[in-house]
């Protein structure tokens, strides 16, 4: 129980009506293996996308025996609703009100649900926004600090990486020594000084190599970490690297970023293929895409590298002003023929 996050008791509850946006987000330094109540295993940070994002609209019936309806782009869907329900019971404590009525709730997404982007993330962002909207109309104003934070610690308890999606840029969830205020309860920005500028405006574009529903759901991959023999050398590997990369970040050192990122991302894979049981979630079209960027960068010297998700679509980043037309023509041409249908998501960072 988090005393500094429990709600007002006080509180007038009367009919109302939300919305809120939220983006999603992708880790640089993964999240991968958690204890209980979403508290992770170790520190992660994440770039916060532009474009792809959750839309939420939250209504809610004051005094009505407490249900919850969900439509996702429009069509009902009851397993959503069953999973939001129990979030919602979850999460009473602090926010005292929440059983206290009827909700009716549409959410749609800019992005597509076969593209593997994380809606968990964007999805409960925007709704403990919404939550948090309803919170300042029943229980009383807060700062907009307060406010976000707690919207953070919120989404968290719903999906954990969703807790950094409440901010802009480069965002840290999991205490660190390297990073000021940095907590297991909730996400923090990483601050904007401390970040040079090669890394303030940056590509993400998602090659879908394959579509479809993912082969090993996120809480069934946390899980297998308790059993994997080289959970705790990862945990600590975390670590390390947030030390590497608060440099990197401050000297403007992209070759160390690259290889960082790069080496976080096929650390996540290399976990799941050391799992029992074992999943490879990486496709044929993954592994080309992979050495065909290195090639790329081998022969180029231009900065285009990629991050994985748990899934086979690759994430290729760059930066925006280092060459971008010369990397998006050699993505268009060499890249797109190893996705299954043509896909890819372009989208940037948010700063
Ligand atoms: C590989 O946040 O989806 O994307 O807390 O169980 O909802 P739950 O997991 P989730 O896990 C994300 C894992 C990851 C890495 C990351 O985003 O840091």
């Amino acid at each position: 129980m988090e005393k500094q996050f429990l709600g007002n008791i006080n509180f007038t509850i009367k009919n109302e009506t939300v919305s809120e946006s939220c983006p999603s987000n992708i880790a640089l330094i993964k999240y991968w293996g958690k204890y209980e109540n979403q508290i992770p295993a170790n520190p992660s940070i994440s770039y916060t996308l532009n474009n792809c994002k959750t839309n939420t609209g939250m209504e809610f019936f004051a005094n009505e025996a407490f249900s919850v309806q969900t439509f996702l782009a429009g069509n009902e869907e009851k397993k959503f609703a069953e999973k939001i329900e129990k979030y919602f019971k979850n999460i009473e404590q602090y926010l005292p009100w929440i059983l206290k009525g009827k909700y009716i709730i549409h959410t749609e997404n800019t992005f597509p649900h076969s593209s593997g982007i994380a809606s968990s993330a964007s999805g409960f962002g925007a709704i403990a926004k919404c939550l948090m909207k309803l919170d300042e109309a029943f229980a009383g104003e807060t700062t907009e600090e307060e406010l976000l934070k707690k919207a953070s610690f919120l989404a968290r308890l719903g999906s954990g990486s969703a807790c950094r999606s409440l901010y802009n840029g480069l965002v840290v969830w999991g205490n660190t020594k390297e990073v000021e205020g940095s907590s297991d309860l909730y996400a923090v920005a990483y601050p904007n000084e401390e970040i040079h500028s090669v890394f303030r405006s940056f590509n993400d574009w998602v090659l879908l190599i394959h579509e479809g529903e993912k082969s090993v759901s996120s809480t069934v991959g946390h899980g297998l970490m308790k059993t994997n023999p080289y959970a705790e050398r990862r945990f600590q590997e975390a670590h390390e690297n947030f030390t590497l990369l608060k440099n990197i970040l401050k000297t403007g050192d992209l070759e160390g970023f690259i290889k960082l990122t790069e080496h976080e991302a096929l650390t996540l894979h290399a976990m799941m293929m050391m799992s029992d049981p074992a999943f490879i979630l990486m496709k044929t079209g993954t592994l080309e895409v992979i050495n065909k960027i290195w090639d790329f960068r081998r022969i180029t010297g231009l900065p285009l590298f990629f991050t994985l998700d748990a899934g086979a679509n690759v994430h290729l980043l760059f930066p925006s002003d280092i060459e971008a037309d010369k990397i998006k023509i050699f993505i268009e041409q060499e890249l797109l023929p190893f996705t299954q249908k043509g896909g890819v998501v372009k989208d940037k960072m948010r700063f």
